[in-house]
C-alpha cells in the first residue's frame, strides 16, 4: 500500500475480506460443478485394455498349448459326425491354462456347431461354485433350453425327478452335450462319486442324444477316491498340462501385453522378471499375469509412463501381503491363538527365538483369559508345524545334547507387517491388544514389587 493515498489504502483493506470471500465462493461453485472423479479418471497412460489381464478373460491364442488344444479338439471332433466323444480327464497344476483352454474350446465348439448346423450343446460348470448334484444337473439342463419356464427349477424337486427330467430334455432336443466339470475333485470330495456314476451312465438311458464329460482337476490323485467303474468311464482319455518354464511364461506375457498395454509402456525386462518369478512357483501363468497387472496398476496410479522393475518389486510386496492376510484371516481359532502367543512372545523377548514350551505357556494364559478350550502341548506342537508349513513362522528343531531336542520358533513374516494384517481380524486384534495390555500391567506390577 506504500505510496497510495490514505483513503485508497483503507478502502483496499476493507475490500480484502470481500475479495477473499468472492474467490472462495468461486472455488466452491467450481467444486460443485466438478466431479471428485474428474481428476482421477483421465486417459490411462499405460493400459489399453485392462480386462485382458483379468482372471475371467479368455484369450484367443494360447502359446505353448497348441498340442494340448489339438489333442482335445481331435477327441471332440467326433461330435460333428454325430458320435459321442470319449470322456476326458484333464490334470495340471494351478495356473497351467486348464480353465481358460476349456472355455476357449467350448466357445470354438459352439461357433463351429452353429456354422455347420450341428446340434452340440455345451455346459461349463465350476464345481467349486456349483457343488451339489442338484446344481450340476440343473446347469446341464439349461444347455438344452434358454427359456426360463422350460428349465428345471433351481431347487425344490426330488433328485430322481431332476434326473428323469434331464433325460427327457436331452432326448427331446437330441444332439450331443459336452459338459465341462471344472474343479471336479471338489464335487467328489463334497458329495462322493454317485453323481459321476449317474452322469457317466446316463448315455445308456438316452435314445436320441448323448453326453460327454470333460473333468478338470489340479489334484492328480482324486481318481483314487472313485469307484473303479466311475474311474474307468470318466478317464476314457486323459491328458496332463505340464507347468510352464520361464521362457514359456514370458511368451504368454508378451502376447497378453500386446492387448493389455499401450506401445512402449512396459520395460521388456519386466516381462522376463515376472516370468522367472512365476516359473519358480510351479510354472503358474496366473501368478505372472497378476504380478504384471498389479505392477502396471501401481505405475498407472503414480502417473508414470512406463512400468519398471521397481513397480514389479512393489507389486510383489502387495501380493505377498494379500496372501499372508488371507491365510491369517482363515485360520481356525486354535491356530490363531497359537499364532497370537508367538507374536506376543516375540514382542516381549529380546531373543526372537522361543521354544514350544514358551509358546505353550503364553497360549495357556491366553486360553485362561479368553475362556478358550485349552489343547494339550502335543496338539499345540502340531499346530506349530502347520503354521510353519503355511509359511507364517519358522520352526527348526535343535539338539540340546543332554537336554534332548526342542523347537526354536520365530515369525517368518515381519512382526509389524503381521500386526498390520491382524487389524482386519476382530478375534486376533482383540486378543493381541488385551494380552499386550495385560503384559504391560504385569511388568509394571513386577517392577513395583522389586
Ligand atoms: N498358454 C497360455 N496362453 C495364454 N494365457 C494362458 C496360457 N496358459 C494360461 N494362461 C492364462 O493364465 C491364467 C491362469 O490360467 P487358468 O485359470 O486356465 O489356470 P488353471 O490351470 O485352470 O489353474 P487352476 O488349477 O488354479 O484352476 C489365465 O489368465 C489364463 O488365461
Ligand atoms: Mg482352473
Amino acid at each position: 500500500m506504500l505510496g497510495l493515498p490514505q483513503v485508497y489504502s483503507e478502502l483496499a483493506i476493507c475490500q480484502v475480506p470481500l475479495i477473499v470471500n468472492l474467490i472462495n465462493m468461486d472455488k466452491e461453485l467450481n467444486t460443485a460443478k466438478r466431479n471428485v472423479f474428474d481428476k482421477l479418471i483421465h486417459d490411462e497412460r499405460i493400459f489399453k485394455n485392462r480386462e485382458s489381464l483379468s482372471t475371467s478373460y479368455v484369450p484367443s491364442e494360447f502359446p505353448h498349448r497348441f498340442d494340448e488344444i489339438n489333442e482335445v479338439a481331435n477327441i471332440l471332433k467326433t461330435a460333428f459326425y454325430g458320435s459321442r466323444p470319449s470322456n476326458i480327464l484333464v490334470y495340471g497344476q494351478t495356473g497351467t491354462g486348464k480353465t481358460a483352454i476349456a472355455k476357449f474350446i467350448c466357445k470354438q465348439l459352439k461357433e463351429k456347431a452353429r456354422k455347420e448346423n450341428v446340434k452340440i450343446h455345451t455346459a461349463y460348470i465350476n464345481c467349486k461354485q456349483t457343488n451339489t448334484p442338484y446344481g450340476v444337473l440343473t446347469n446341464i439342463g439349461k444347455t438344452y433350453s434358454a427359456e426360463w419356464e422350460k428349465q428345471i427349477p433351481s431347487a425344490g424337486w426330488r433328485i430322481d425327478k431332476v434326473y428323469s427330467s434331464l433325460k427327457e430334455k436331452a432326448d427331446e432336443n437330441g444332439g450331443i452335450a459336452i459338459v465341462i466339470l471344472d474343479e471336479i475333485d471338489t464335487l467328489v470330495s463334497k458329495n462322493g462319486d454317485e453323481i459321476l456314476y449317474h452322469l457317466t451312465g446316463l448315455n445308456s438311458d438316452l435314445d436320441n442324444s448323448k453326453i460327454s464329460i470333460i473333468g478338470i482337476s489340479n489334484d492328480a490323485k482324486f481318481t483314487s477316491w472313485l469307484d473303479p467303474r466311475v474311474k474307468s468311464r470318466l478317464g476314457e482319455e486323459s491328458l496332463t498340462f505340464s507347468p510352464y518354464n520361464a521362457p514359456q511364461i514370458e511368451d504368454i506375457l508378451i502376447q497378453r501385453a500386446r492387448t493389455a498395454f499401450k506401445e512402449n509402456t512396459v520395460d521388456p525386462i519386466v516381462m522376463t522378471y515376472c516370468a522367472s518369478k512365476a516359473a519358480q512357483e510351479h510354472g503358474d501363468a496366473r501368478k505372472a499375469i497378476d504380478l504384471l497387472r498389479i505392477a502396471a496398476e501401481l505405475a498407472e496410479r503414480e502417473e508414470r509412463e512406463i512400468v519398471t522393475l521397481e513397480h514389479v518389486n512393489n507389486a510383489q510386496n502387495v501380493m505377498e501381503k494379500d496372501q499372508v492376510k488371507s491365510i491369517v484371516i482363515t485360520l481356525p481359532i486354535q491356530h490363531k491363538a497359537t499364532l497370537a502367543s508367538i507374536i506376543l512372545n516375540q514382542g516381549s523377548k529380546d531373543n526372537s527365538q522361543q521354544t514350544t514350551g514358551e509358546v505353550y505357556g503364553t497360549y495357556a494364559k491366553l486360553c485362561n483369559s479368553y475362556n478358550l478350550d485349552e489343547l494339550s502341548q502335543r496338539r499345540i506342537g502340531h499346530i506349530i508345524s502347520e503354521l510353519d508349513m503355511q509359511g507364517l513362522i519358522n520352526a527348526k528343531i535343535v539338539n540340546l545334547g543332554r537336554h534332548g531336542r526342542t523347537k526354536y520358533i520365530d515369525l517368518a513374516v515381519d512382526r509389524e507387517q503381521l500386526l498390520g494384517i491382524i487389524q482386519h481380524d476382530h478375534f486376533l486384534s482383540d486378543l493381541i491388544e488385551s494380552m499386550t495390555k495385560l503384559q504391560i500391567f504385569t511388568k509394571s506390577m513386577q517392577s513395583r514389587l522389586i
